[in-house]
């Protein structure tokens, strides 16, 4: 069985795309009382992008506070509980941010139509309906949520995506102008995100050459972007948000590998933010991706961003049994960067030797 890919709907990019928001929702309004609720990383509340939301009277604002911690069950569940209390159900949720923004608009937006908690959706394929038309709005570039079929939310027991055709964004609005502001290391670790997605995706069990496709080109401007230095900041910006949409479909069609498996073990355990946890993982996966990890030390010292030795130092043994776990559980993964008979080869003691290379 072929995985039968559903994409987003709708895609509108160009600098100054922002503008056409209110246009997009305006065509779901139809009688008194809809409402649109937004969704705004909280690191724009005193910027002039939050007077720029196109706000009419009957909608709801939130600033969603993602920077300490990536969304976690608990915060959806609260969001989706002020939006009911607010008028019931919206016509549109649109998520402007980066990756943990778009994820906490996808998942507000599918919780408003399933019944329960979110954490009831960690899984694959668990949501049954379809969620409020929802919108993300990149405002930092490499993740690739806003092309992906999940929504990664951490919940009491386990990190894990609402994974279902449901989730993909029914509109996304691809605005390079909202980049202007992000700051070097931030825009380098998110960056990496998509190199790394580019770089995984095409390394393993589970490439094709659909997949390869968009990995390749992915792969190409993001080097560009970080490594050329006669493409200005508008410029790479331009390219970055295409980058990232691309290393997004790249990895939908084929799969992430040993970086995200680690990474994901990383942050589980220690809160770290997820493009940062690959950087600092990836920067030891000489064995796995030799070409990739030359090339990343390379863009490292173009931009001239240095990562934390011994960070492993810290960590007691409970905790790097955790992390492994964790990261043995992403099993899909380890598929696709080791093979389908990966158990054979591999086990909690290779992975816990990995951890402490960091
Ligand atoms: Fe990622």
């Amino acid at each position: 069985m072929f995985k039968n890919f559903k994409s987003v709907e709708r895609t509108v990019y160009g600098r100054g795309a922002f503008n056409q928001l209110d246009e997009i929702i305006g065509a779901k309004r139809r009688k008194s009382g809809d409402f649109a609720v937004f969704l705004l990383d909280s690191v724009f509340q005193n910027h002039p992008l939050a007077n720029r939301v196109p706000l009419h009277d009957e909608d709801l604002l939130v600033f969603v506070d993602v920077n300490a911690h990536e969304p976690t069950t608990e915060l959806i569940d609260g969001l989706v509980n002020m939006v009911k209390a607010h008028a019931g159900r919206p016509i549109a949720v649109a998520g402007i941010g980066g990756g943990s923004l778009m994820d906490s608009a996808k998942a507000v937006s599918l919780m408003l139509t399933n019944p329960g908690s979110s954490v009831d959706y960690q899984g694959w394929d668990l949501v049954k309906k379809p969620g409020v038309f929802h919108i993300g709005i990149p405002t930092i570039a490499g993740t690739g949520a806003e092309v992906s079929r999940t929504a990664v939310l951490t919940g009491p027991t386990r990190k894990l995506g609402l994974n279902s055709d449901y989730t993909i964004f029914d509109q996304i609005v691809l605005d390079p102008e909202l980049l202007a502001g992000v700051p070097k290391e931030q825009r380098f670790y998110t960056g990496m995100d998509c190199y790394i997605h580019s770089v995984e995706s095409l390394v393993g069990h589970f490439l094709n050459p659909f997949s390869g496709a968009y990995g390749e080109k992915s792969l190409d401007m993001c080097v560009d972007v970080f490594m050329n230095p006669n493409l200005d900041r508008t410029d790479a910006d331009d390219q970055l948000m295409v980058a990232s949409y691309l290393g997004g479909l790249s990895l939908t069609y084929s799969r992430v590998g040993a970086c995200h498996a680690l990474s994901y073990g990383l942050s589980y355990v220690h809160g770290t933010k997820h493009g940062y946890a690959n950087c600092l993982v990836f920067n030891h996966l000489q064995d796995f991706y030799p070409e990739g990890v030359e090339t990343f030390k390379k863009m490292m010292q173009v931009q001239g961003i240095e990562l934390p030795q011994n960070l492993s130092a810290n960590w007691t043994d409970d905790e790097l049994s955790r992390m492994a776990d964790i990261s043995m559980g992403m099993e899909i993964l380890w598929e696709h960067a080791i093979g389908l008979d990966w158990k054979k080869k591999f086990g909690k003691e290779e992975i816990i030797s990995y951890f402490k290379k960091l």
